[in-house]
């Protein structure tokens, strides 16, 4: 069931609405008992790869295309650094519009970048990071009359609120400590967000810390000053000036958590963990939640027992040359059972 079947009545969609629909959203929320338990808290990863592009992006870009689409929109544009290009693109293809998107150059995971190609899209490499792309998609879109999906546009985030929803419902509470990869700032928002109004409903009695994770070199909520250079093995979240910062600011001051930061060393190493204490492989983005979880359990921060939900944005597929770097090529033999048996150890 996508999010327009699943939630529709809880959001912005009449019988005017197209009802768009790549089954998104509906994703697997795992228990991880083996890393938890090291930890000492009650983890849960909600799997956001599983979704038809393999990001959280198609949650909120189901309902920004359907309301555009409405509106009478004919073609989209986006800047990213990846997820939110490939989720355009898939959505584009499946209304049959065309869309444009614009990547920091060479700065994109080589299955993201494969992603926006075959869907179809035009794909326009800028020279320039992230931020300088968003400013130049918001301006083209403004001039040329078409529909920015980049979370500027309020859809995303409005249609992004289910992750949380779904967490609510497969728990039936919110989590003590949601833990969440910060880079536009949007996700973060979208949750808080999600997780007040199942509060509101009276679905819920409490409301969980929000923890925002940034990588180190592109930190710039983590440090409160912008960042003109952002820097990361986390390609996804190499942001400097996040558009989203006001609302993720309260989110995490409103929520009485707080943001944190992690190395690249730190998040290929939770990556690994991830992939081989849990059998779940995300993006180096996604696994900065983990990350983030090992540092504050080191420091003695982390309150034992605490019931945690990380946030897994994006598939591991996604960016198999992050993965390579950190594990190194396979064993190699030549064609004889014995070469076979020697290395069975
Ligand atoms: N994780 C992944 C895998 C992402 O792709 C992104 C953002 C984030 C986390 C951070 O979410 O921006 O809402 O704070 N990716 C965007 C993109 C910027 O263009 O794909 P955020």
């Amino acid at each position: 069931m996508g999010v327009l079947t699943r939630y529709g009545k809880y959001l912005p969609v009449s019988e005017k609405t197209p009802a768009v629909n790549l089954e998104e959203g509906s994703t697997p929320l795992v228990r991880l008992d083996r890393i938890g338990g090291e930890l000492g808290i009650e983890l849960w990863a909600k799997l956001e790869g599983c979704n038809p592009s393999g990001s959280f992006k198609d949650r909120g870009m189901v309902l920004a295309f359907a309301k555009a689409l409405e509106d009478g929109a004919r073609a989209f544009v986006c800047a990213s650094t990846g997820n939110t290009s490939a989720s355009a693109a898939a959505y584009a293809a499946h209304v049959g519009a065309p869309c444009y998107v614009l990547l920091p150059s060479g700065k994109v995971a080589l299955g993201k970048l494969a992603q926006a190609l075959i869907y179809g899209a035009r794909v326009i490499s800028v020279e320039g990071n992230f931020d300088r792309a968003l400013e130049m998609a918001r301006e083209a879109a403004e001039l040329k009359k078409i529909a920015i999906v980049n979370s500027v546009n309020p859809y995303r985030i409005i249609s992004q609120k289910t992750g949380a929803w779904e967490i609510c419902e497969t728990l039936g509470q919110a989590p003590d400590l949601h833990v969440v990869p910060v880079g536009n700032a949007g996700n973060i928002s979208a949750y808080w967000a999600g997780y007040r109004d199942f509060n509101a409903w009276g679905r819920i009695s409490a409301l969980p810390k929000m923890i925002g994770v940034q990588a180190e070199g592109a930190a710039p909520l983590a440090t409160g000053k912008p960042c003109p250079n952002p820097e990361t093995v986390a390609t996804a979240i190499r942001i400097g000036n996040p558009v989203g910062a006001k609302t993720a600011i309260e989110a995490v001051s409103g929520s009485g958590g707080f943001f944190e930061t992690v190395t690249d060393g730190e998040i290929l190493d939770a990556q690994k963990t991830l992939a081989s204490r849990a059998g779940i492989f995300a993006e180096p983005a996604s696994c900065a939640t983990l990350a983030g979880l090992v540092k504050l359990a080191a420091a003695g921060k982390l309150p034992g027992g605490s019931k945690t939900v990380i946030v897994l944005t994006g598939n591991g597929l996604k960016d198999p040359d992050a993965a390579v770097s950190r594990v190194g090529p396979p064993v190699k033999i030549g064609g004889t059972l014995d070469e076979l048996l020697g290395v069975m150890t």
